[in-house]
This record gives C-alpha cells, sequence and structure tokens, in this order.
C-alpha cells in the first residue's frame, strides 16, 4: 500500500464544513478522519454524531473515525451508520477488546486500536493478528496543534517488527503533530497513514500541502 494521508477535519474551519470536505475531495488525501472527544476520555469536546454525518454526506472518501471516548461500544453502530469506514477505539477506553474488536467487524468497518503515548506497544501483542489498523498517538490526544512525541520513532518501529512477528495485516497510522518535519522519518520507521490536523489546515494552501505530502512518498 502506498503511503495514505488522512488530513483531520478537527483543524478545519466547521462553519464552513461542506466547503472544507469538498476540498479534502478534490485533494490528494486518501481519508478523512474525524476525531470525537466525549470531554471524559479526554479534556476537551469535539463533536458527535450529527455533524459525522454532515462530513459523511459530502464526503467522497473513506471516514477515518477515531473514538477518543469512554464506553465506545455504545456508539459503535450509530457511527457505522453515520458513515464511518474505519472504527478506531482506544485501547484504555476497553476493557474487553477482543470483543470490541469482533463488535466493530460485525459491522462491516474496519477495526483499528489507537495507544496513548505511555501505551507499550506490546500489549497489543495478542490481539494484533485481528486488527486492520494501529493508530500510535504522537501527541496527548484531545487537542489538535501539539508538539510530537519523538519517543513515537522507536514505538512505530516496535509496533512494525510486532505486526511482521504475528504475521499481521495491520496498517500502522500516527496521529498528533505530524508535518513535513518528520513525515519521512516516520514512514521510515514503518508508518503506513499519516494523519496531520492543523499542518495542513493552518497552511496556506491546504489542497497543496496535501499534495507535497503525498508526492514525498510515490508509491
Ligand atoms: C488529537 C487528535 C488528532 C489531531 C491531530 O487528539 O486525535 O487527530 O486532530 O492534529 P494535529 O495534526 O494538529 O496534531
Ligand atoms: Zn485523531
Amino acid at each position: 500500500m502506498s503511503v495514505q494521508i488522512a488530513p483531520s477535519i478537527l483543524a478545519a474551519d466547521f462553519a464552513n464544513i461542506q466547503q472544507e470536505v469538498t476540498m479534502l475531495n478534490e485533494s490528494q488525501a486518501d481519508w478523512i478522519h474525524v476525531d470525537i472527544m466525549d470531554g471524559v476520555f479526554v479534556p476537551n469536546i469535539s463533536f458527535g454524531l450529527p455533524v459525522t454525518q454532515a462530513i459523511h454526506n459530502h464526503a467522497k472518501k473513506p471516514l477515518d473515525v477515531h473514538l477518543m471516548i469512554v464506553n465506545p461500544d455504545q456508539y459503535l453502530s450509530a457511527f457505522r451508520e453515520a458513515g464511518a469506514e474505519v472504527l478506531t477505539v482506544h485501547y484504555e477506553a476497553c476493557t474487553h477488546l477482543n470483543r470490541t474488536i469482533q463488535f466493530i467487524k460485525s459491522l462491516g468497518a474496519k477495526a483499528g486500536v489507537a495507544i496513548n503515548p505511555h501505551t507499550p506497544v506490546d500489549l497489543l501483542s495478542d490481539c494484533i493478528q485481528d486488527l486492520d489498523l494501529v493508530c500510535v498517538m504522537s501527541v496527548n490526544p484531545g487537542f489538535g496543534g501539539q508538539k510530537f512525541i519523538s519517543n513515537t520513532f522507536q514505538k512505530i518501529a516496535r509496533l512494525k517488527e510486532l505486526i511482521l512477528a504475528k504475521n499481521s495485516k495491520a496498517w500502522i497510522e500516527v496521529d498528533g503533530g505530524v508535518s513535513s518535519t518528520n513525515a519521512s522519518e516516520l514512514i521510515k520507521v514503518g508508518a503506513d497513514i499519516l494523519v496531520a490536523g492543523s499542518f495542513v489546515f493552518s497552511s496556506s494552501d491546504p489542497k497543496a500541502t496535501i499534495k507535497r505530502l503525498k508526492d514525498s512518498f510515490p508509491s
């Protein structure tokens, strides 16, 4: 798989969400990353189902829904119905992770697990074969525009080893503080999908920024 770019809509202008989604449709973005924050699992509230549905109504790219919420099982069906193609839950929010992963798959979505910066990759050793995606958080989740945590490089390298050792097909996604300054190194150590929020949307020409990012990794 070529390197996938997933701009995070959290950094977009919510008053012009349709235009922002149109821009992403016309861009070289592969997925649209949708950050759901509940004010409990993370110290911030973003948006929920109606906004996800509105994004989906205009999007021509798959929605990669990142659930930063407690009790995600309760909302998985609803987010799937609102258009999620990838449903990512947090390792730290799931007591019965195996059941949650099976449930996501039964909904016909791709199953992802995100790990916070303090969570060791090796804790995924007994579920990695069931996963479609692991999202390695390179900031503490809750806010866009934070500084990249450089320990992420060695976590991704270790995760790649684990995936190969377990014969898993899981993709590695990296989320938080991603920009052109760390993208190449992230890909080099094993990342497959780059999430980028503020780097894309704070630039003067987001479409060109996405293109530059995508073009740095020819398939
Ligand atoms: C952080 C979110 C990220 C965030 C990325 O809690 O999960 O997806 O929107 O934004 P940047 O790229 O600005 O760090
Ligand atoms: Zn995210």
